[in-house]
Protein backbone atom coordinates (compact mmCIF):
# COMPACT_ATOMS: atom_id res chain seq x y z
CA UNK A 1 0.00 0.00 0.00
CA UNK A 2 1.35 3.76 -1.01
CA UNK A 3 1.18 5.67 1.83
CA UNK A 4 1.62 9.85 1.80
CA UNK A 5 1.50 12.15 4.60
CA UNK A 6 0.85 15.90 4.27
CA UNK A 7 1.01 18.56 6.75
CA UNK A 8 -1.33 21.00 5.97
CA UNK A 9 -0.64 24.33 8.04
CA UNK A 10 -3.72 26.00 6.95
CA UNK A 11 -7.33 25.69 5.13
CA UNK A 12 -6.13 27.16 2.27
CA UNK A 13 -3.41 24.54 1.67
CA UNK A 14 -5.75 21.84 2.59
CA UNK A 15 -8.25 23.30 -0.38
CA UNK A 16 -5.39 23.32 -2.86
CA UNK A 17 -3.90 19.80 -1.76
CA UNK A 18 -7.48 18.74 -2.73
CA UNK A 19 -7.52 21.13 -5.47
CA UNK A 20 -4.66 19.01 -7.07
CA UNK A 21 -5.98 15.76 -6.50
CA UNK A 22 -9.41 16.81 -8.12
CA UNK A 23 -7.12 17.27 -11.19
CA UNK A 24 -5.67 14.48 -11.70
CA UNK A 25 -8.95 11.99 -10.53
CA UNK A 26 -10.11 9.61 -13.53
CA UNK A 27 -13.94 8.11 -13.73
CA UNK A 28 -14.54 5.52 -11.34
CA UNK A 29 -12.34 6.90 -8.38
CA UNK A 30 -13.84 6.43 -4.22
CA UNK A 31 -12.31 9.10 -2.26
CA UNK A 32 -13.00 7.85 1.76
CA UNK A 33 -12.81 10.68 4.10
CA UNK A 34 -11.96 9.62 7.67
CA UNK A 35 -11.93 11.87 10.41
CA UNK A 36 -13.60 14.11 13.20
CA UNK A 37 -15.97 17.10 13.20
CA UNK A 38 -14.27 20.28 11.76
CA UNK A 39 -11.12 18.34 10.37
CA UNK A 40 -11.37 19.61 6.66
CA UNK A 41 -13.06 16.90 4.98
CA UNK A 42 -15.49 19.22 3.67
CA UNK A 43 -13.01 22.02 2.37
CA UNK A 44 -10.87 19.25 1.20
CA UNK A 45 -13.99 17.95 -0.96
CA UNK A 46 -14.53 21.73 -2.36
CA UNK A 47 -11.03 21.73 -3.44
CA UNK A 48 -11.22 17.78 -5.07
CA UNK A 49 -14.38 19.37 -6.93
CA UNK A 50 -12.98 22.67 -8.32
CA UNK A 51 -9.83 20.63 -9.40
CA UNK A 52 -12.73 18.74 -11.35
CA UNK A 53 -13.99 22.09 -12.99
CA UNK A 54 -17.45 22.25 -10.74
CA UNK A 55 -18.04 25.83 -9.47
CA UNK A 56 -16.99 25.50 -5.64
CA UNK A 57 -20.27 27.65 -4.26
CA UNK A 58 -22.31 24.37 -5.41
CA UNK A 59 -20.10 22.40 -3.14
CA UNK A 60 -21.59 21.91 0.62
CA UNK A 61 -21.79 19.44 3.12
CA UNK A 62 -24.37 16.58 2.08
CA UNK A 63 -24.87 15.89 5.81
CA UNK A 64 -29.31 16.69 5.41
CA UNK A 65 -29.03 15.32 1.56
CA UNK A 66 -27.40 12.49 2.44
CA UNK A 67 -25.52 12.79 -1.29
CA UNK A 68 -25.05 15.64 -3.25
CA UNK A 69 -24.45 15.73 -7.39
CA UNK A 70 -22.51 17.71 -9.09
CA UNK A 71 -21.17 17.75 -12.42
CA UNK A 72 -17.43 19.03 -13.76
CA UNK A 73 -14.99 17.02 -15.66
CA UNK A 74 -16.75 14.32 -14.09
CA UNK A 75 -19.89 13.66 -12.29
CA UNK A 76 -19.63 13.64 -8.70
CA UNK A 77 -21.27 11.70 -5.88
CA UNK A 78 -20.69 13.77 -2.53
CA UNK A 79 -22.07 11.62 0.23
CA UNK A 80 -21.79 12.41 4.17
CA UNK A 81 -22.85 9.51 5.90
CA UNK A 82 -22.46 10.96 9.78
CA UNK A 83 -26.23 9.44 10.76
CA UNK A 84 -25.79 6.19 9.65
CA UNK A 85 -26.21 4.01 12.93
CA UNK A 86 -24.86 0.79 11.18
CA UNK A 87 -23.69 -0.93 8.01
CA UNK A 88 -27.28 -2.11 7.24
CA UNK A 89 -28.29 1.72 6.81
CA UNK A 90 -25.96 1.61 4.29
CA UNK A 91 -28.00 -0.60 2.05
CA UNK A 92 -30.50 1.40 3.25
CA UNK A 93 -29.64 4.71 1.40
CA UNK A 94 -28.80 2.83 -1.50
CA UNK A 95 -24.68 2.99 -1.26
CA UNK A 96 -24.16 0.40 -3.59
CA UNK A 97 -26.43 2.26 -6.40
CA UNK A 98 -24.36 4.85 -5.82
CA UNK A 99 -20.92 3.06 -6.39
CA UNK A 100 -22.07 1.62 -9.75
CA UNK A 101 -23.14 5.17 -10.70
CA UNK A 102 -19.88 6.40 -9.42
CA UNK A 103 -17.99 3.73 -11.29
CA UNK A 104 -18.32 6.65 -14.61
CA UNK A 105 -17.53 9.61 -12.10
CA UNK A 106 -16.49 10.40 -8.51
CA UNK A 107 -17.53 9.15 -5.34
CA UNK A 108 -16.72 11.45 -2.06
CA UNK A 109 -17.58 9.75 1.15
CA UNK A 110 -17.37 11.90 4.39
CA UNK A 111 -16.97 9.83 7.62
CA UNK A 112 -16.45 7.28 5.35
CA UNK A 113 -15.27 5.05 8.37
CA UNK A 114 -18.61 3.91 8.43
CA UNK A 115 -19.02 2.13 5.41
CA UNK A 116 -15.52 1.15 4.39
CA UNK A 117 -16.19 -2.67 4.41
CA UNK A 118 -18.86 -1.32 1.77
CA UNK A 119 -16.15 0.04 -0.74
CA UNK A 120 -14.63 -1.85 -3.27
CA UNK A 121 -10.53 -2.78 -2.72
CA UNK A 122 -9.81 0.56 -5.19
CA UNK A 123 -10.39 3.31 -2.93
CA UNK A 124 -8.14 6.23 -1.98
CA UNK A 125 -8.57 6.71 2.26
CA UNK A 126 -7.52 10.21 3.38
CA UNK A 127 -7.35 10.65 7.03
CA UNK A 128 -7.89 13.94 8.69
CA UNK A 129 -5.85 14.36 12.02
CA UNK A 130 -6.56 17.64 13.54
CA UNK A 131 -3.27 19.10 14.99
CA UNK A 132 -3.89 22.16 16.15
CA UNK A 133 -6.32 25.27 15.42
CA UNK A 134 -5.23 25.63 12.04
CA UNK A 135 -2.99 22.57 11.48
CA UNK A 136 -3.88 19.40 10.55
CA UNK A 137 -2.28 16.11 9.54
CA UNK A 138 -3.75 14.26 6.27
CA UNK A 139 -2.44 11.14 5.68
CA UNK A 140 -3.15 8.79 1.85
CA UNK A 141 -3.80 5.59 1.63
CA UNK A 142 -4.14 4.18 -1.55
CA UNK A 143 -5.91 0.62 -1.98
CA UNK A 144 -5.67 -1.56 -4.74
CA UNK A 145 -3.82 -0.43 -7.55
CA UNK A 146 -4.95 2.98 -9.30
CA UNK A 147 -4.44 5.33 -6.77
CA UNK A 148 -0.68 4.63 -6.34
CA UNK A 149 0.81 6.73 -9.21
CA UNK A 150 -1.60 9.37 -8.19
CA UNK A 151 -0.04 9.86 -4.29
CA UNK A 152 3.56 10.10 -6.29
CA UNK A 153 2.36 12.49 -7.93
CA UNK A 154 0.93 14.31 -4.69
CA UNK A 155 3.41 14.21 -3.07
CA UNK A 156 5.98 16.05 -5.25
CA UNK A 157 5.85 19.60 -4.67
N1 LIG B 1 -5.28 23.21 7.90
C1 LIG B 1 -6.63 23.15 7.84
N2 LIG B 1 -7.22 22.32 6.96
C2 LIG B 1 -8.59 22.23 6.90
N3 LIG B 1 -9.44 22.95 7.66
C3 LIG B 1 -8.88 23.80 8.55
C4 LIG B 1 -7.48 23.92 8.68
N4 LIG B 1 -7.23 24.84 9.65
C5 LIG B 1 -8.42 25.27 10.08
N5 LIG B 1 -9.43 24.66 9.44
C6 LIG B 1 -10.86 24.90 9.67
O1 LIG B 1 -11.47 23.69 10.08
C7 LIG B 1 -12.80 23.64 9.56
C8 LIG B 1 -12.99 22.39 8.73
O2 LIG B 1 -14.36 22.30 8.45
P1 LIG B 1 -14.96 21.20 7.50
O3 LIG B 1 -14.18 21.10 6.25
O4 LIG B 1 -16.42 21.50 7.37
O5 LIG B 1 -14.73 19.89 8.38
P2 LIG B 1 -15.49 18.47 8.32
O6 LIG B 1 -16.19 18.37 7.00
O7 LIG B 1 -14.39 17.48 8.49
O8 LIG B 1 -16.42 18.45 9.48
C9 LIG B 1 -13.02 24.91 8.74
O9 LIG B 1 -13.65 25.87 9.53
C10 LIG B 1 -11.59 25.33 8.40
O10 LIG B 1 -11.46 26.72 8.20
MG1 LIG C 1 -18.17 17.82 6.48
Amino acid sequence: MTELVIHSKNPNATFNLGKRLGKTLQAGSILALVGELGCGKTLFTRGVCTGLEVPTRYVNSPTFAFVNEYSGRLKIYHMDVYRLNDIGDGFGIGLLDYLVKGESGVIIIEWAEKVLSLLPEDHLRVDFEVLSAKERRIIFKAYGSRFAPLLSELGTK
